[in-house]
């Protein structure tokens, strides 16, 4: 499609080109897009209306919410949940499942989603982000449990995410390739500005939490070692580092760019099974970085293959530029 189709057009002409498509998914995009128009709205005003700092509560994985946190997970629930067009939704904030009211239309979805991604840099004004996971519904059922939501990565009807950046970027995918449409707020539309993203399949840069280096298991450490050695080692090439500690600003880099972004498994985070989740972190942003023709895994395994076992289930991850992450997982099958 054109360069600056609006994201509602992309939206209309995608459904018309699916002969069974019954509109409702193009309505559960429509209610996705107008929440995180109010987050960007939200983010971008920060302190002129009182909202960053921390909330005082604490959510299901520890950590202490800020209140954006809180905002953005009430805009995404409450705009799903009156669209109509989802059965059950889930978050990051939310410690179960969230059943709709009684009084409520159910749709044939599920959504998953982290309202603010990378939440530790919304008081220092660094790019945040929202990222959702999109799944069909068990027929017949009025309120979907954990366990209907327990499906893997493969299973996503679509997934991406909404980068609140110097510019607000929605990236898409349902399948069929990987698309951005920056915000006009001019217009109150998002654009098509990034077409058919691919990921270049080789690149100098990764991205990991160095500080971490002394946790990690014995295939991370060579692998950044090697990157660190530079000219002088087996790599033959000098390599960059960027941590910007937000996830979704390291994948919309290494969509851009290329790269490989790592959150691997270490020992200060082996009993909880990594630091990111898999449900509304690495299974939406996997299926994101595969359709625009990079690599995710574990470390030993593909990411999208893994069967959940929890609803917060935690998981390490390593994506991106095909030919890097390939290599640390021939390291982790050596
Ligand atoms: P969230 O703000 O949704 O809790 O996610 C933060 C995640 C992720 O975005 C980022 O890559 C990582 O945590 C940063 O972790 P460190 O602070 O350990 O570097
Ligand atoms: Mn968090
Ligand atoms: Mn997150
Ligand atoms: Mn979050």
């Amino acid at each position: 499609m054109q360069i600056g189709t609006s994201l509602t057009h992309f939206l209309i002409e995608s459904q018309r080109a699916h002969k069974a498509a019954s509109g409702d998914f193009t309505l559960l995009m429509n209610d996705i897009v107008s929440a995180c128009k109010v987050i960007s709205s939200y983010v971008n005003k920060g302190n002129l209306i009182g909202i960053l700092g921390s909330a005082e509560s604490e959510n299901i994985q520890g950590e202490t919410q800020k209140k954006l946190d809180v905002i953005s997970n009430d805009v995404f629930t409450n705009t799903l949940m009156q669209g109509g067009q989802v059965a059950g939704l889930a978050s990051e904030e939310m410690d179960d499942v969230y059943h709709l009211p009684a009084t409520a239309q159910r749709g044939k979805y599920l959504c998953v989603y982290d309202p603010l991604d990378g939440s530790s840099n919304i008081d220092v004004n660094v790019t945040v982000g929202t990222i959702f996971s999109v799944l069909h519904a068990p027929e017949g059922v009025a309120n979907p449990a954990e366990a209907e939501f327990l499906q893997p990565g493969t299973e996503q009807v679509a997934a991406g995410y909404c980068i609140y950046g110097p510019s607000t970027i929605m990236v898409l995918t349902t399948g069929d390739g990987v698309n951005g449409f920056t915000l006009d707020k001019d217009i109150g539309e998002f654009m098509l500005t990034h077409p058919n993203i691919t990921i270049p399949e080789d690149t100098s840069e990764f991205a990991i939490n160095m500080s971490n280096q002394r946790f990690w298991d014995a295939p991370v450490k060579r692998y950044i070692d090697e990157c660190l050695i530079g000219k002088e080692g087996p790599r033959g090439r000098d390599f960059n580092m960027r941590w910007v500690a937000s996830m979704v600003a390291e994948v919309h880099r290494i969509l851009t760019r290329g790269g490989i972004f790592m959150y691997p498994i270490d020992s200060k985070h082996r009993e909880r099974g990594g630091k990111l989740r898999l449900m509304y972190e690495a299974n939406p942003m996997s299926m994101i970085v595969e359709q625009a023709g990079g690599l995710s895994i574990t470390g030993p395994d593909r990411i999208m293959s893994l069967a959940p076992q929890k609803l917060h289930q935690r998981v390490p991850v390593i994506l991106g530029s095909k030919n890097e992450v390939q290599r640390v997982w021939d390291y982790h099958k050596a």
